[in-house]
């Protein structure tokens, strides 16, 4: 989402006449789209605008923006910790930047309610051959660890209309792969559901490629599930974050789903959809997690068989209510489990990609650059990652289909196809 709203923010700024430039030195504006989803994010922020801060020195004239969603959470104290910034601008009003700049150093833009207008703004794409589309903005979850619901606001489903034409915008300037974006993308409701537009999307002549992140577990439909199945040009590949394999936690997260209600979910998405990969988001080390409660989340992934996990350690965020619960887990702990929970979900996913070994599937070509090792890359319908072995050169964004020789733990190994 944050990388796709500094596309965003470069397509109002291009359509400004404004140009970009690579090198900080050069630019006349720097931009900061930030993230606060961890501490690490908010850490790594603050020591860039340190080194910015000596780029001023012999560049006054230079102008620093710090937007994004640590800009929303920490408001205009930005201005007393990092004097050398021009600009705070929350994610809910990027629209309004090119104006901010206009108005002149000191602005500051933290709105609590999205502006409608930045529903449709233009975009600089970083590829050429996939791209992301929001659907809906904002979460109303409250998961209790969460900071988003905070940063990004109430959730607004952005009108079906506007979708389909820019999807379809897209797929005649030869776009082969679209991922659609949402904190919930289950939430969306317009004049349809979220399978509805989905079935509108399908129906775009030329569209390949169809995915979609992320799904809530409480709200993942049958109808939804069926869409999947069904439509030709969605890819069969669900991300449903799990969080904890502990009802008990999960009740703390306010998840509002149990282990049982999620593994039913899972249960029903393996047993229709043929060929589905399933990933999943785990944190470990949430207030209070007990010794018991870890090893459930470990059973649990054992269970599942995912083809792919995010592990995070639990970041206290300031301002939700899991920060200020009292039994906060040690530092050392919340390492050593997610050490094991990593090693776990490696040896999963290495034998689930192993059986992989002798099928032949397709792949888009995604990059060509040889020269580490003398492999491209590529991807699955099942968003699994390829490096392909060819004597000629594939072109970057064509559809191959790949005959899978090895399963690794992070990717899978191939050749072009003989048929
Ligand atoms: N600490 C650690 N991980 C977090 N996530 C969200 N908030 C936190 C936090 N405070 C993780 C969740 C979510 C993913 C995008 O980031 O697993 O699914
Ligand atoms: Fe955060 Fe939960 Fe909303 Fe996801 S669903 S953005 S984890 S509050």
């Amino acid at each position: 989402m944050n990388e796709h709203d500094s596309e965003r923010i470069a397509g109002l700024l291009r359509a400004d006449n404004y140009t970009e430039t690579d090198i900080p030195k050069e630019a006349d504006l720097i931009i900061l789209n930030t993230c606060s989803i961890r501490q690490k994010a908010e850490q790594k922020v603050f020591s860039m605008i340190g080194r910015l801060k000596k780029l001023k020195h012999t560049r006054p004239d230079l102008k620093i923006m710090l937007a994004g969603c640590i800009a929303q959470h920490r408001g205009k104290s930005i201005f007393r910790r990092a004097p050398s910034i021009d600009y705070v601008v929350g994610p809910q009003n990027i629209n309004k930047i090119p104006d901010i700049i206009k108005n002149g150093a000191g602005q500051l833009l933290i709105a609590d309610n999205l502006d409608l207008k930045l529903l449709n703004l233009p975009a600089v794409r970083k590829d050429s051959f996939r791209a992301w589309v929001n659907i809906i903005y904002g979460c109303n979850n409250f998961c209790s660890y969460c900071i988003v619901p905070y940063t990004r606001g109430r959730e607004v489903s952005r009108p079906s209309d506007d979708i389909v034409n820019e999807v379809a915008g897209l797929v005649s300037d030869g776009y082969k792969e679209i991922t659609l974006l949402g904190q919930n993308v289950n939430s969306y409701s317009d004049s349809m559901s979220f399978a509805g537009l989905l079935k509108e999307l399908d129906k775009i002549k030329g569209i390949q490629r169809l995915r979609f992140m992320t799904s809530h577990p409480k709200d993942i439909s049958d109808e939804l599930i069926f869409a999947v199945r069904d439509l030709g040009s969605l890819c069969e590949h669900i991300h449903l974050p799990l969080q904890s394999g502990s009802t008990r936690i999960l009740n703390l997260m306010n998840r509002k789903y149990t282990r049982d209600d999620y593994m039913k979910k899972i249960e029903m998405i393996k047993n229709t959809i043929p060929g589905v990969s399933i990933t999943t988001d785990i944190i470990v080390g949430f207030p209070g997690e007990s010794d018991q409660d870890h090893k459930m989340t470990i059973q649990t992934i054992k269970d599942i068989g995912y083809d792919g996990m995010y592990a995070f350690k639990y970041s206290p965020r300031e301002g939700t209510k899991a920060a200020t619960l009292d039994d906060q887990v040690d530092e050392a702990i919340k390492e050593d489990r997610l050490d094991e929970l990593l090693v776990c979900q490696d040896l999963i996913t290495e034998n689930i990609n192993r059986r992989l070994e002798g099928s032949i599937l397709e792949v888009l070509v995604e990059s060509t650059d040889t020269i580490s090792g003398g492999f491209m890359t590529g991807r699955t319908r099942n968003n699994k990652i390829v490096t392909i072995a060819a004597d000629q050169k594939l072109e970057v964004g064509s559809f191959v289909d790949i005959e899978i020789t090895e399963g690794y733990r992070h990717n899978l190994k191939g050749k072009p196809a003989i048929r």
